[in-house]
């Protein structure tokens, strides 16, 4: 409980000083490269990320009694055995034998919430992004959990014959072109050094570009003021593909993400980060 007190405490400080250090940001954008000030803002503020509040507010959710079985969420297994949460995001999507699936980090949160704590899997799902005066439980939660894996090197493995074929599955929907575009993830993705309205896009391909992007998200948004969870930054590229938006925790996004997070492997878990 204090240390949650202490990172709160210290997270509120860094959140006041928020604002005006974007507003700082936006007049010193003029002079120098986009990326240069991200570079800057986020060495600025390393010793305090706000995500530190939603890591706490999850962490406080995970233990908390709830649902119609009035459970908390500590015996949910992650893959590492029922309530080991250090290190288990560095290995998720895996394999899970009583689901019978590969599952992500959010489709087997919700998995928990609907075993553990009997609630129903619509409920287990509600408000998977926050809004203006809507938090999000899920962001909370993913927010500690992958706070848990802080400093793991990833390590997805692909030894259960579902887990190679949902990498597959999620290789080919990286290459898969379509929309009014008819662009895919690869458009964007797949080369060094493009840009698209002054933001650098990372070459997913490699790993040195898998492993930054996968690595540091989620992520806490300085222009959304909250964080964001890598679902909700696959959204966001659907979006501009053009794509029909998938519904939440389904197969696709953990295909998306199997793939992602595999060739991420080998590069150490810092997140929840920050970005712009
Ligand atoms: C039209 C171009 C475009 C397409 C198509 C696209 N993205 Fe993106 N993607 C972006 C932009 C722009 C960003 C933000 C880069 C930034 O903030 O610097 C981004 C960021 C990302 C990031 C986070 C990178 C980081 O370092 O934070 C990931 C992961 C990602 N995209 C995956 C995908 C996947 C998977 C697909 C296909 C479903 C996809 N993108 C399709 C433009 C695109």
């Amino acid at each position: 409980m204090n240390t949650i007190r202490r990172r709160l405490a210290r997270a509120a400080l860094v959140a006041s000083g928020t604002v005006a250090l974007a507003a700082t940001m936006a007049v010193h954008a003029q002079s120098g490269s986009t990326a240069d000030e991200i570079a800057k803002y986020r060495q600025m503020l390393a010793e305090g990320n706000p995500a530190e509040l939603w890591e706490a507010a999850g962490e406080e959710l995970w233990k908390k009694p709830a649902g119609p079985k009035n459970a908390s969420l500590e015996q949910c297994d992650l893959g590492k055995g029922p309530g080991v949460t250090k290190g288990a995001y560095a290995e998720l999507p895996r394999y899970f034998k009583d689901a019978g699936k590969v599952m992500d980090l959010e489709q087997r949160l919700a998995w928990c919430r609907v075993t553990l704590q009997g609630l129903s899997e619509q409920d287990a799902k509600k408000v998977p992004f926050s809004s203006s005066g809507k938090p999000s439980e899920i962001e909370r939660l993913a927010a500690f959990l992958t706070g848990e894996s802080r400093g793991v090197k990833m390590n997805v493995q692909l030894a259960h014959p579902e887990e190679k074929r949902v990498y597959a599955l999620g290789e080919k929907m990286f290459f898969y072109r379509g929309g009014a575009y008819d662009f895919a993830c690869a458009t964007c993705h797949a080369a060094d050094g493009q840009r698209i309205r002054l933001q650098d896009l990372p070459n997913l391909l490699t790993e040195k570009g898998a492993q930054a992007a996968y690595t540091t998200w989620p992520a806490y948004r300085v222009s959304q003021g909250e964080v964001r969870t890598m679902q909700h930054r696959l959204y966001d590229c659907l979006r501009q593909q053009r794509f029909p938006e998938p519904a939440y925790g389904s197969d696709v996004i953990t295909a998306l993400t199997m793939f992602l997070a595999r060739n991420a492997n080998g590069g150490t878990y810092d997140g929840p980060a920050m970005k712009r």
